[in-house]
């Protein structure tokens, strides 16, 4: 029997790309299926700031020319095999060069724009005629739409499905439309009469969320949030029309690479059984590291985290006496909004031996933070899944979260299953909401430690590794075909 084709098409991948969970997602999810029944393949953008090691070992394809906004372009195919895995780069240096995968709004939607005509453009020339294309977010969004619309004649596109992801709707790849059409080269009836259009803009993921057969996102509750106005982005409306084809399955992460017994960037390594022990040495060095007071009895606090208002940083900054007044100490890891890194980074440097900013992008420190601190803080306004509170669950750190999205899903809060739980959950996005669940989570680390040790081994014991969303997408795939 030939194996199910398909091939994961994104803007990020770890370990090749990542600013965030989306690269996580696309680099770990194509290896947790049954590799004897599916082809899974990856491709993305061939960005010039991917890692030199990975770029010399990256073998050339073919490459053409493509006509593309008004000119003829180069299009270039490379890859490169990673543990039996085949990733496809789309190379074209002018679009994606930089020091980053994302640069100027307008220009992404163009660059974007052209990496969905390439991915489609390659696929006969390189004789892969996959039997789905799984789409990650907007900057995938008009792969399923030239597939519907300008590719529908063509015999070689016609029997493929396309299931279309979204792990964040707040980014939609809005602009003008007369833009959107001028680049894609799709026909303006599709900018006037709905499927690519909001109001009176360009819209590629309502494009996807229109032409997919299939439409997913990161965790059932957001699936349900965001066919409601509050969190819907505008886009509420067309996800209810969508619904029977439409469901949330819940993000894992890679258990190999997250794992507090042989994580590589660990000063000591710990399991369930050997956890107080190990969290111990952990956090001791962590503490080292970061110059704070080394205090075994303080409360060690994390945040791993884009610094922007999704995440919840307008309810740390007034909870920042909170969380570094004795004995609780405050460590975050993450670059984002000017305002919030300035704020951060003078507090901290005010109180040293209490606080920590760390405002840059740092994969081992991260692994460092969620092993060494006590509890794990994310706040978020919204959140689509969270993988942050899946690997902190991972390394025996409890999560404090507002109960949202993804965090609601996978996160048992202390105040309504006890110790069963696996961390602490406020529900309203206020200061009294963070303070609250703060005090929760310290009163129980301070006071009920028999409690809090128990949910570090709930937390523990949780299985967020791929293998049951896996099925899930599996039998997605298989009901599609
Ligand atoms: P989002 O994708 O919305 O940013 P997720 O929780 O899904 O949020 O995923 C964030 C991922 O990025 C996690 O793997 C987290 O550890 C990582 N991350 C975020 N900021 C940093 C940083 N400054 N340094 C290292 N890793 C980071
Ligand atoms: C997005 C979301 C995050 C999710 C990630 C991976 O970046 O903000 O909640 O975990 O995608 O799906």
């Amino acid at each position: 029997m030939s194996k199910i084709k398909v091939l994961f098409a994104a803007a990020e991948a770890v370990p090749f790309i990542k600013t965030g969970g989306l690269a996580d997602v696309a680099g770990s999810l194509p290896y947790a299926f049954d590799q004897e029944k599916y082809d899974v393949r990856v491709i993305l953008p061939c960005y010039t700031c991917i890692a030199p090691r990975y770029r010399s070992q990256m073998k050339d394809v073919m490459h053409t020319v493509i006509f593309f906004n008004g000119q003829d372009r180069y299009l270039g195919l490379r890859s490169l095999e990673l543990n039996g895995l085949t990733f496809y780069f789309v190379d074209n240096e002018a679009y994606f060069g930089g020091s980053g995968p994302y640069t100027d709004y307008t220009y992404d939607i163009e660059k974007f724009t052209f990496f969905c005509r390439s991915v489609l453009a390659i696929l006969p020339i390189i004789n892969f005629q996959p039997d789905i294309i799984h789409c990650h977010d907007w900057h995938t969004g008009l792969i399923a739409p030239y597939l519907k619309t300008s590719l529908s004649w063509d015999p070689f596109y016609q029997n493929i499905k396309t299931i279309f992801t979204i792990h964040n709707l707040k980014f939609q790849g809005l602009c003008s439309r007369e833009f959107l059409c001028q680049v894609s080269g799709l026909p303006w009836h599709l900018f006037t009469e709905g499927p690519l259009c909001s109001g009176s803009g360009g819209n590629m993921m309502k494009g996807a969320i229109q032409y997919s057969d299939k439409i997913t996102t990161v965790s059932d509750s957001y699936a349900e949030e965001i066919k409601t106005p509050e969190y819907g982005e505008t886009m509420d409306g067309m996800l209810l029309w969508r619904s029977p084809d439409f469901c949330g399955i819940v993000n894992g992460i890679d258990y190999s690479i997250f794992d507090p017994s042989s994580d590589p960037s660990l000063a000591a390594h710990y399991s369930a059984s050997t956890v107080s022990r190990g969290k111990a040495a952990s956090k001791a060095a962590l503490q080292k590291e970061l110059g704070l007071a080394e205090e075994k009895d303080s409360f060690l606090i994390g945040m791993v985290s884009r610094l922007t208002e999704q995440k919840g940083l307008d309810l740390v900054i007034p909870v920042l006496e909170r969380l570094t007044t004795k004995p609780c100490q405050f460590v975050v890891l993450g670059t984002g909004d000017y305002q919030y890194e300035h704020t951060l980074w003078e507090y901290a440097a005010s109180r040293p031996d209490r606080m920590k900013a760390c405002l840059v992008y740092d994969e081992a420190l991260s692994h460092r933070i969620y092993a060494g601190c006590d509890a794990f803080l994310m706040p978020s306004r919204f959140e689509p899944c969270g993988l942050s509170q899946l690997i902190a669950l991972r390394y025996g750190t409890l999560p404090i979260v507002r109960a949202t999205g993804g965090l609601k899903d996978t996160v048992i809060p202390y105040d309504k299953a006890g110790n069963k739980a696996t961390g602490f959950a406020f529900e309203n996005y206020d200061w009294g909401g963070i303070s609250w669940a703060l005090d929760n989570a310290l009163d129980t680390f301070l006071l009920r430690r028999k409690d809090w040790n128990a949910m570090r081994q709930n937390a523990m014991k949780q299985d967020y590794s791929w293998t049951s969303s896996a099925k899930r997408y599996e039998a997605l795939y298989e009901g599609l075909l």
